[in-house]
């Protein structure tokens, strides 16, 4: 591998493997490059850390990107939004519910996860073979998400293109206008979310979208334009990466059989499994932040206005940090990665995310104890964007 750095996130070789590419980036200072912006490329796992932790010079707030800008305009017209807010904003809409994703509340949906998990694979069961992205991983976060926030989860192939088309906008280049389809998808989840904060007004419920209304009626902490932004971003958030999540470590179990075979026998090893899919393949490829005075990071001066891409799946193959890291290994610990970020955004969802995970490889794995690879079946193909890395289909075998 050479060690120029190359970093082309609309490449789509680039994106199908984007690790290899990560390497020349290792043992170094931040790469600071000019592609269409100032960019700074972070891929140490310490530097990562420093950033993620100095959310007061690095901010997730005031874009320089005008791609990025347009993309939550379309998505949030313009209200502020957790995972792009700085505090005292982010804290304010974090605290609002933070109490629903509790480890607590969390373990109550155990039995809700498991039963949709046996209907969907109920539904697969008659196929010659699963396609588990269709089958499992598409509609098992989607629906548990959606039963969350009190919507019916059987609208959930609905859900699933608008959050595609809007999904597959991060790959617009920059200067070029978001795609029509990106922005009728958003136009329709805003008007669908708006009709079902107003059912709420008359009827609320024990759900996220009544807690939420609560919240903007009775004590003014959230906006009209902040609650709808809210929700799209909860569904959003919750069923993507939770799909990848699966997506991607079925994959990576499918290309290492001496690793899926530990697992079978040992069921009790899922939790550690579950963190190694998400260090080695993790759903989230990278964030970003944006610093508004000189910084200087790993030996590298950040200049001001800089776009920052803390690149959470590089740093989790920081060699410095990880010994052997591109092994799939699901006895690894310690395994402190940043798939879920670190700092103040630390992923609301993640207990969530872990628990959906480990009910559907055990019980996909109960369920199909020959589930593998298929055998000859072409390379996997990945979705358009490059922040969130996900499979369109996995097929496996079962017989
Ligand atoms: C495997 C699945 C998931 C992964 C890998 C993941 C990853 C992440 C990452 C990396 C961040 C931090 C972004 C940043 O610092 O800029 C984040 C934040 C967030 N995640 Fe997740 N996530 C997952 C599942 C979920 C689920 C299931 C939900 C909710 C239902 C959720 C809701 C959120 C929210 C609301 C934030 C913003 C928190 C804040 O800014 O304070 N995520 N997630």
């Amino acid at each position: 591998m050479s060690t120029e750095v190359y970093f082309n996130p609309w490449d789509e070789a680039f994106r199908a493997n984007p690790y290899p590419y990560y390497k020349p980036l290792y043992g170094r200072p931040p790469h600071l490059l000019n592609m269409f912006y100032q960019m700074a490329l972070v891929a140490g796992y310490d530097d990562a850390v420093t950033i993620l932790h100095d959310h007061e010079r690095f901010n997730s707030s005031q874009k320089t990107n005008p791609t990025f800008d347009e993309q939550e305009r379309t998505l949030f017209a313009g209200a502020a939004t957790v995972l792009f807010s700085d505090p005292p904003t982010q804290t304010r809409l974090r605290k609002l519910v933070s109490r629903a994703f509790t480890p607590k509340r969390v373990r109550d949906l155990e039995p809700r996860i498991r039963e949709i998990t046996h209907t969907l694979l109920d539904r697969a069961a008659g196929k010659n073979g699963l396609e588990i992205m269709g089958d499992l991983a598409t509609p098992l976060p989607v629906m548990v998400i959606a039963e969350m926030l009190g919507v019916p989860a059987v609208q959930y192939e609905q859900f699933k293109h608008w959050s595609d088309r809007i999904v597959e906008s991060d790959n617009t280049p920059p200067g070029m206008p978001l795609p029509d389809a990106t922005k009728q998808a958003a136009k329709d989840l805003r008007s669908y979310f708006a009709n079902e904060i107003e059912r709420r007004r008359g009827d609320p419920g024990d759900d996220l979208v009544s807690a939420l209304v609560a919240a903007h009626d009775e004590t003014e902490a959230l906006s009209a334009d902040e609650l709808l932004a809210f929700v799209i971003l909860l569904l959003l958030a919750g069923n993507e990466t939770t799909t990848n999540l699966i997506g991607n470590g079925m994959l990576a179990l499918g290309r290492n059989p001496d690793q899926l075979e530990l697992l079978r026998g040992n069921p009790l090893l899922m939790p550690r499994a579950v963190e190694e899919m998400l260090r080695y393949d993790g759903p989230v490829q990278a964030t970003v932040r944006h610093n508004h005075v000189p910084v200087e990071v790993g030996g590298a001066l950040i200049a001001p206005e800089t776009m920052v891409f803390v690149i959470l799946a590089g740093a989790n193959r920081d060699p410095a940090h990880f010994s052997r890291p591109d092994e799939f290994d699901i006895t690894r610990e310690p395994n402190d990665h940043l798939a879920f970020g670190d700092g103040i955004h630390y992923c609301l969802g993640a207990a969530l995310a872990r628990l959906e995970g480990a009910i559907a490889f055990e019980i996909a794995l109960e369920r199909f104890p020959r589930l593998r690879l298929t055998p000859g079946e072409a390379p996997p193909k990945y979705k358009g964007s490059y922040f969130l890395r996900g499979l369109s289909e996995l097929r496996l075998a079962v017989s």
